[in-house]
This record gives C-alpha cells, structure tokens and sequence, in this order.
C-alpha cells in the first residue's frame, strides 16, 4: 500500500518524483503529493484522487527547480481520501516534510502528548504525527538521522517513513519497520522507493534494507544505520529487468499486458531448475534434504490469489509427496493457535514479497520453529529475507492490481516444489518426475493456445456486459481456478461472482441459478472419469434450472456439448496441471468485461497491489 519516492541529485527532484509516482501508482492511488526542499523551505503540493490531479495542479501553480524531493502516493488507511489527509505531512513550523506507508499503532497515544505540548495536527492521518515529532526531535538534535531514529524508537505497527529538512538540502532520510523501502543506487544521485520500479528509469543498482533500519542518502553516499544509530548494512543487487517491462507496451492496461505475458513467463519460472535429464535442482532452497526428509506436515500459507495457488499446490503435492499439506489464509492463520512443529514446513505464497498478513504468519512460524519456504516474484522483499528458503517466479513485474501472470507462475513454482520434495523423499521415480518435467515444459505453448482465443473471449464479455451476476464451478485441482476466476470478476468489474466446488451445489448454491445466470464450468480432463463424469452432472442440474453455460473442456471432449451454451477448449494436459491453461480464459474474461463496463483495470477502486497494513 502507499508509493513512496525519494530523490537527491542533481536531476530535477520533481521530474524524478512525479516519474517515480507514476511507477508506483498501482500501489494506491486515493491521493498523490509531492514535498521539494526550497532556499530553506519547504514547498509542498498534494492532491486527493489519481497522480493526475497532482499533474494538473503543478502544471497550474508550478514547483521551484529543486534536487532534493520525496513524494507519495496513498491507499488511505487513516482519514478519508481528501487533500489535508494526503501526504506529504509538514512538521509544525513547516520544517521537515514526510510521507509514510504503513500503520503507526500508537497514533492515538503520541497524537494527546502532541496536542497536550500545543502542536495543530491539520489531518486525521497518523503520519502527521510522525512529522510533528520528527520535527520536535530534529530541533532537539540538529541532524535529520538522528531524528529519524529517535522517533523511530518511539513507533509501534508497521511503516516506511521518508523525510526532508528544509535547512538540508543534501539529503533525505528514510526508515523502515515492517514495510517495504528500496535504495536505488546512482551516479552522483540517490534515490529511495517503495519498490525498485520507483527509480528503475534511473539506476538498476540497489540496495535492500533490513528491518528497524534508517537509511540518508545523498548525491554520493548511502548510510545504514539501525535504529539507535550503530552503523548497519544493506545487501546490494542487481534489478534484472529494466523500464520497458514497467511499461504497457502499446496495451491498454498493465493487466491485458501481463496476460499476454504469460507463455514467457511460465517458461522463465521452469528455466535452469532441472537438469535436462529430469533430476530438479532448486538451488535457493537453503532447507537441507535431511530436514526435507524429516517434514512430516506442510502448511501452505498466503491471501487471496496467492492462497488459490496454495489450493492448487496442495492437489499436486499431497499426490506427489503423501505428506498431508493444509491450506490456509495467513491472516487466519497466527490467530488460531496452529499447531507446528519442527518437522513443519510453512510453504508462504506471495507476488509482492510485502503481503503483512503473510510477512506476520511466516515470523509466527518461524518463532514455533517451523521451516518457512516462500515462493515469491519479487527480489529485494521482506518476504523472502525472512524466511528460511526461497523459490522465485521469475514473472518479472506484476503492475496490474489483479494477479495474473504472479498466479500462474506461483502454480508453476508450487508443482516444482512438489515435484522437488518428491525427489528428495523418493515418493516418485525419477522418471514420473522426467515426465511431469516434460509436460510442464508443454506449459508456454499450451497458454499460448488460450492466448489464441482472446477474441471469442472478449466477445463473450461483451456480451454479457450487463450481468450482473456470474458462478464459477469447478472440482479438484478446477475448484481454486472457479475461485480465481470469481476473484477476478470481483476485484475488476465489481459484481456478484462466486465460485463453488461443483459437488457443492446441491447443498446450498443451486438456489441461485435462474434464468440465464451465466455460469462458468471447468471440467476436468477425462483421464479422471469420475470426475469428469460428476462434473458433466452438475452443468446438467445448472442448465435445467436456466443457467447459461460456458464450459471450459478440453479439446476432443464431445460430452459437453450436449450441456454447453458456450464452449471453451482447453489443451489436454494432466489433471494437476489443468489451472494453468483454465485460468487464462477467465483473466481474459474479466479484464475484457471491466474495460466494457468502463472501469480502471489496473487500479481498481479501493484496491492496492501490496497489502502491506494488517
Ligand atoms: O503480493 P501477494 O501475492 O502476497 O498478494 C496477495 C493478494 O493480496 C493478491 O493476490 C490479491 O488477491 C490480488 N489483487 C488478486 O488479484
């Protein structure tokens, strides 16, 4: 949540800021500001709504040439989406100015003690605090690090908070607990964000900073420094992709992009994992094969789509491996008392590598002595530094709110794992392992074929521009995809959609289909006749209740037709692979449907891209 940029060089702060802004508006985009360090001034702009009301009220009043600026774009948690609530915040006599991502917890507390000592806070946000405080301090103390820390101290919850002092132009001061922060390192310039898209433009060199750190950047140093101000280091890398990736590439959305995206990058998540002849090597998993022998549970924990891969990964793995494998929603998690041993392993799901809920579900392991493997797209996150092993998905960057191209490669990723633990544990041969490889390799070519049918899918959102409801069905390894699906349709196109196991309908669901409900049906492969058979049952009761039916089968499979008012056809492949190609015609679907209805599909109200507040 919350997009934060900060600039020192000799480029034009605002340029650098409002650019950087512009990266990271998919992660929220309720109000936009930016703070430039002016002649011992601040001069500060902000406005509520999208980066372009920002624009357009700079380009009415503009901003002073300046190489010093922070700026921020909000996924408002405390006080309403308006300008006073937008950031930046400016400490009492306007000295220091901030922007903040995350949750101040003791808001309240510090807020009386403030206005007890005489200061005016303007907004209902906990960052202004952080300000006045910050400002209190810096006064105290003459040195913006030295401010930063001490107030640092006095935090509790989460948050990422950047700074300028307007008698200091040389540099910015940030720090970071439990929220994402990112220094991009530069020749003869610094650069600070929420993430590295914020400065990608500008340098690939960066820095990762640890948790309860400060960071000052100037136009030719990088100091870390921990909280109380002992010297602290970060861990240098190198971004492996570059600002065209962070671009639409003539697109209409980020969304539509990353959909197409997909057969490269399903290829990039199996690329270098095997050896060719079928033995897999994941090599970032810093978990040894004897304590991979001895895991005798798994649990899979993550949020939303992530979680729906978890679903997915619990088919293929409990299959695969016989070890029981749970799943369940992170934030769900910690607060039920689970069970865990050290012969636990906590597989976390997460795209962003910031997702709190999760971030706290995997301390809450680790504290039980659990093992935690994250399976994450994003270098540099908190994610995986805290956890004992990683395996990334190598999607490249995932702009678009809704998950798309981070969902298939966390399926691909998950059947690697499983096929991984097989090995190790030696519940498969190597040569049912070889021919999952050799299927999995299928994968870009068989997305590639949906790929191929956008069109019959984009009419079939156009037609159904006015529902204002839709079902998803599915059973087995199809039930997480009827989740995603309805997921989708929800976060996109803001309507009713639900997805059911299918065997489920005649519990409860079924009271819902009436005349023309679309709904959407992933049939399993007939390799799994009971299955499959079942399922062609329950598109029967749906259709002779009035039900509109589009069915997702695969190629050669005549049985539906009977049943099917739309017809979908999906590659044959293995049962446990099948979310990988029927997921695609459903993102399609969605992203078609809300770009008819007119809504922003990349930023879809209320949503942000990383969840990073609990
Ligand atoms: O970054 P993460 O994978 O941890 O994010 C988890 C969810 O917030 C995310 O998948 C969310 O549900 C997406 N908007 C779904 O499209």
């Amino acid at each position: 949540m919350c997009g934060i940029v900060g600039y020192v060089g000799d480029k034009q702060a605002r340029d650098v800021v409002i650019e950087g802004l512009r990266l990271l508006e998919y992660r929220g985009y309720d109000s936009a500001g930016i703070a430039l360090v002016d002649n011992g001034s601040i001069v500060s702009d902000k406005r509520a709504g999208k980066l372009a009301n920002l624009e357009k009220s700079i380009e009415e009043t503009p901003l002073p040439p300046s190489t010093t600026g922070i700026g921020h774009t909000r996924w408002a948690t405390h006080g309403a989406p308006n300008d006073t609530n937008a950031h930046p915040h400016l400490g009492q006599q306007g000295r220091v100015a901030v922007v903040h991502n995350g949750i101040i917890e003791n808001f309240a507390q510090l807020r009386d003690e403030l206005e007890r000592e005489g200061h005016d806070l303007r907004s209902e946000t906990d960052t202004e605090i952080a300000a006045h405080l910050l400002e209190n301090e810096l006064e105290r103390t003459g040195d913006l690090t030295t401010a930063m820390q001490a107030v640092c101290r006095r935090l509790e919850g989460a948050f990422t908070l950047v700074a300028v002092d307007a008698q200091d132009p040389s540099l910015v001061v940030a720090a970071r607990r439990n929220s994402p922060l990112v220094v991009g390192l530069g020749e003869g310039e610094n650069f600070l964000g929420s993430d590295v898209a914020a400065f990608i433009e500008h340098t690939r060199e960066a820095l990762e900073l640890g948790q309860d750190q400060v960071v000052t950047i100037t136009r030719d140093d990088v100091r870390v420094t921990d909280f109380d101000g002992h010297e602290a280091a970060g861990r240098r890398y190198h971004v492996d992709w570059d600002l065209s990736a962070a671009e639409k590439d003539g697109f209409d959305w980020f969304m539509r992009k990353e959909i197409f995206e997909q057969p490269r990058a399903v290829a990039d998540a199996l690329l270098g994992r095997h050896d060719g002849r079928g033995e897999l090597q994941l090599d970032e998993v810093r978990i040894t094969e004897d304590e991979l022998r001895d895991v005798d549970r798994i649990v899979i924990i993550g949020c939303g789509t992530a979680n729906y891969a978890g679903l997915v990964a619990k088919y293929a793995i409990e299959h695969w491996t016989r070890i029981p494998c749970e799943v369940e929603l992170a934030h769900e998690f910690r607060y039920r008392d689970p069970i865990l041993t050290r012969n636990t392993l906590v597989i976390a799901i997460s795209q962003s590598g910031e997702t709190a809920d999760t971030l706290m579900a995997i301390r809450y392991a680790r504290r039980q002595r659990a093992k935690v493997l994250a399976i994450c797209n994003t270098n540099g996150s908190t994610i995986p530094r805290e956890s004992d092993a990683v395996i990334y998905t190598h999607a490249g960057p995932e702009i678009g709110v809704a998950s798309t191209k981070g969902f298939l490669t966390q399926l691909m990723a998950c059947y690697l794992l499983g096929l991984y633990l097989a090995q190790v544990r030696g519940t498969k041969y190597g040569d049912e392992i070889s021919a999952v490889i050799s299927e999995l390799e299928q994968m870009p070519a068989h997305v590639q074929r949906m790929l191929d049918q956008a069109e019959t899918i984009y009419a079939l959102a156009r037609q159904n521009a006015q529902t204002r409801s839709v079902l998803f069905l599915g059973r087995h390894a199809g039930f997480p995809v009827a989740l995603e699906g309805a997921l989708k349709l929800k976060e996109l196109a803001y309507i009713h959609a639900e997805g059911f196991a299918a065997g489920e309908l005649k519990h409860g669901p079924i009271a819902l289909i009436e005349e023309g409900l679309p709904v959407f049906c992933v049939v399993p492969p007939r390799g799994r006749d009971q299955l499959h058979d079942k399922m062609i049952s329950a598109i029967q009761e749906i259709r002779a209740r009035g039900a509109h039916t589009i069915v997702l089968a695969e190629e050669g499979d005549t049985s539906v037709a009977e049943y099917a008012d739309e017809t979908i056809t999906l590659p044959v492949v293995p049962t446990l692979l099948q979310p990988i190609v029927a997921t695609v015609p459903l993102q399609l679907f969605a992203c078609e449907l809300a770009t008819v209805m007119g809504h922003d599909v990349d930023q879809p109200r209320n949503l942000a891209k990383s969840v990073t507040v609990e």
